[in-house]
């Protein structure tokens, strides 16, 4: 008889579907990030990803929120704002990740990555997983590594072939020591900014340069404001979808897992967007008057030999983590 059978394996109290959103509760997630909502905008491509999943994945119980433009802050605000639980989810740079987990700046070292499945390999792995753990100690749950890109300068004054052609140019970096440790090596007057104020700092010559991966470049008109770009790929610049852990651990198991896959396959999809819109980016900055030096143009190695001494001013700190990095093939 009928008594003899297993229960539906998807069976729900509400009586809905089976493999429906039947025990999700309603909820909204804000994801907060500083970049551009324009159509070719890595960080907007992902939140939209993510959003689509999530909201047709709950059967749209669970509303997602975008606040894109830094309209809640630069980055380093909005991982405050996470850690606090004022906002659910960014993602963000790993610039400013250090100031909350410091093996992330481990990631931030120049000419570290070889290429991107170098990166994929270290960040979705256990070298990503041990960055993860100290983030979570303090209230941040990282749901994915997505990806901002290798980082390329940018200044208004010359093209960049060596280090010496840095000597002079005010720089912005991130507020991160590695990045301003390095272009102290390289010769540039650098200094930390929230990327909510780059723009018209460039516009109005408080600095000269920049940098940052085309993603953003581009997207974010930088060309408007900068002649020369350099495709120097200095710095792998990691995307981690960062998000509240008091949020997280208030979702049933059911939305845990919803959210947790969706974070992934958004990073999928935005690793590829990225990887899809390289050459397009390159068109565009042209297109609009900027100068561009491929990576076969300037001086790589004498790049590295100047990045030398930051690797050995942090070897205490990071040294054995930075070698498991290397190691990582
Ligand atoms: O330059 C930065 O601060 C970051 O690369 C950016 C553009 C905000 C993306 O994370």
């Amino acid at each position: 008889g009928g008594s003899s059978q297993p229960a539906p394996s998807n069976s729900s109290s509400g009586g809905e579907k089976s493999g429906g959103a039947g025990n999700i509760e309603e909820t909204t997630i804000a994801v907060g990030h500083a970049t551009s909502d324009s159509e070719t905008s890595h960080y907007q491509a992902y939140a939209a990803k993510f959003k689509e999943l999530v909201e047709k994945n709950t059967d749209g119980k669970v509303k997602v929120e975008i606040h894109p433009n830094g309209e809640l802050g630069g980055e380093r605000e909005m991982i405050e704002a996470v850690q606090l639980g004022t906002l659910d989810a960014t993602i963000t740079s790993s610039g400013p990740v250090g100031n909350f987990a410091p093996l992330s700046n481990a990631f931030d070292f120049p000419f570290l990555f070889r290429d991107k499945p170098h990166a994929y390999k270290v960040l979705d792995g256990e070298l990503g997983d041990e960055v993860n753990k100290q983030l979570e100690s303090v209230g941040i749950k990282n749901l994915a590594w997505a990806e901002n890109g290798f980082r390329n300068m940018t200044n208004s004054k010359h093209p960049i072939i060596k280090p010496e052609d840095l000597k002079g140019i005010k720089i912005r970096t991130m507020e991160n020591k590695i990045h301003l440790d390095s272009f102290k090596e390289y010769g540039a007057a650098p200094t930390p900014m929230a990327f909510t104020e780059l723009f018209t700092s460039m516009q109005q010559g408080v600095v000269d340069g920049q940098e940052n991966p085309l993603s953003v470049i581009v997207p974010n008109k930088f060309y408007e404001v900068q002649k020369y770009m350099t495709l120097s790929g200095h710095f792998y610049s990691p995307a981690p979808f960062l998000f509240s852990k008091s949020k997280f651990d208030g979702f049933s198991p059911e939305l845990q897992k919803i959210v947790e896959d969706a974070a992934k396959a958004a990073r999928d999809y935005e690793r590829e967007f990225i990887a899809n819109l390289e050459e397009k980016y390159i068109q565009t900055a042209k297109d609009n008057g900027m100068e561009v030096l491929t990576a076969s143009e300037y001086d790589q190695e004498a790049f590295r030999k100047a990045s030398e001494p930051v690797y050995k001013k942090y070897e205490a700190e990071y040294g054995e983590f930075v070698k498991k990095i290397l190691d990582t093939k």
